[in-house]
C-alpha cells in the first residue's frame, strides 16, 4: 500500500466500454490485492487516473465499493488526459489516486423520499447513489431520477434504465435538449422536465449533479417548488492539482472543493453558485 499522496496505484483495465458520443467507461483493477481492499469509498467521492507519461485528471467514481468488483470511472473525451485515457484498451496499465473528497450523506437521506437530476457525464456521479439506493430499496423512499444530455447520444448508463425503471418506488424521466428521428421521449431542458415531474418537498431530499449552468436553474426551478437550501445537495467541479486540499487550485472562497467537496448543501455554496454562473 502506498502511503504518500501523490503517488498513484497501480492497476489495469478489465474493460473499456462505450457509455455515449465521446464518452467511455473505465474499469480499473488494483494490481495489488491489499490496495484492492483498502481503497474503501462512498457516493460522491472521486478519485485521479492516469495516463502514465500524460497525466492524471480526477473524475467522480462511478462504481460502488463492495458491489463492483473495479473502480469505475466515466470519461468524456475533453483534454490531453482524457484523450490519451480514451486510446487505452483493457490489459493497459493505469494509476489511480484516492478515494478523495467527501460523499452523498447516504445515511442521513434513508427514509426520505430521494430525487435526482443528473445532467450529460456531469451526472456519473449519480449512478452511485441510485445503485446504492435500489441495493437498500425498503430503506428509502420514493426514488425520482431526471437524467438529461443534450441529445440521446450523450445519454449515459442507458443499460440500467430498465434496471432502474423496473424498481419499486422509482421512477425513470428522460429528456434530452435535442431529440432525433429515433428518439420519442421528452425534448426539453431538464428544468422543463422538473416542472412537468413536479416533485413534492414533502420529506425529501434532492441532489444534483451536472454543469454548474444547469446546477443554478434547477435549483430556482426547486425553489419556485418550495424545497429549501437545506433539501438540496449538490457537487461542484473544479480545476484539480493535488486533490488533498494543499495547492490552493481548486478554492472556493474559504473552501477547497477537494477537500471540502466535491458535495456540498446548497446553503453552503449558493452565494458562490450564483457568481459563478
Ligand atoms: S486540488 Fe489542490 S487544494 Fe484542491
Amino acid at each position: 500500500m502506498i502511503d504518500n499522496p501523490y503517488l498513484p496505484h497501480l492497476g489495469h483495465l478489465t474493460a473499456v466500454e462505450p457509455l455515449g458520443t465521446g464518452i467511455k467507461l473505465f474499469k480499473v483493477q488494483f494490481d495489488d490485492p491489499a490496495v484492492a481492499r483498502q481503497f474503501v469509498y462512498e457516493p460522491g467521492q472521486f478519485g485521479f487516473l492516469s495516463a502514465f507519461g500524460v497525466g492524471e485528471a480526477p473524475f467522480g467514481i462511478t462504481s460502488v465499493a463492495g458491489i463492483d468488483q473495479t473502480v469505475d470511472f466515466a470519461v468524456a473525451k475533453v483534454g490531453t488526459v482524457t484523450h490519451a485515457l480514451h486510446e487505452m484498451n483493457p490489459g493497459d496499465v493505469v494509476g489511480v489516486r484516492g478515494p478523495m473528497g467527501n460523499c452523498f450523506p447516504m445515511p442521513e437521506i434513508k427514509g426520505k423520499n430521494v430525487i435526482v437530476l443528473g445532467g450529460g457525464i456531469g451526472g456519473a456521479p449519480l449512478r452511485p447513489v441510485i445503485t446504492s439506493i435500489l441495493n437498500d430499496r425498503d430503506n428509502y423512499g420514493n426514488l425520482s431520477i431526471l437524467w438529461a444530455a443534450r441529445n440521446p447520444s450523450l445519454l449515459v448508463f442507458t443499460d440500467e434504465y430498465d434496471v432502474w425503471r423496473q424498481a419499486p418506488r422509482t421512477q425513470l424521466h428522460l429528456t434530452v435538449d435535442e431529440g432525433n428521428a429515433s428518439w420519442s421521449g421528452h425534448v426539453g431542458l431538464i428544468t422543463q422536465l422538473l416542472q412537468k415531474v413536479a416533485p413534492s418537498p414533502d420529506n425529501a431530499t434532492v441532489i444534483i449533479c451536472g454543469p454548474p449552468i444547469m446546477i443554478h436553474f434547477a435549483i430556482i426551478e426547486l425553489q419556485k417548488m418550495d424545497f429549501t437550501s437545506e433539501q438540496i445537495i449538490t457537487t461542484l467541479e473544479a480545476k484539480m492539482k493535488c486533490g488533498i486540499g494543499k495547492c490552493g487550485r481548486c478554492n472556493m472562497g474559504e473552501k477547497y472543493v477537494c477537500l471540502h467537496g466535491p458535495v456540498f448543501r446548497h446553503s453552503e455554496i449558493k452565494d458562490f453558485l450564483e457568481s459563478f454562473v
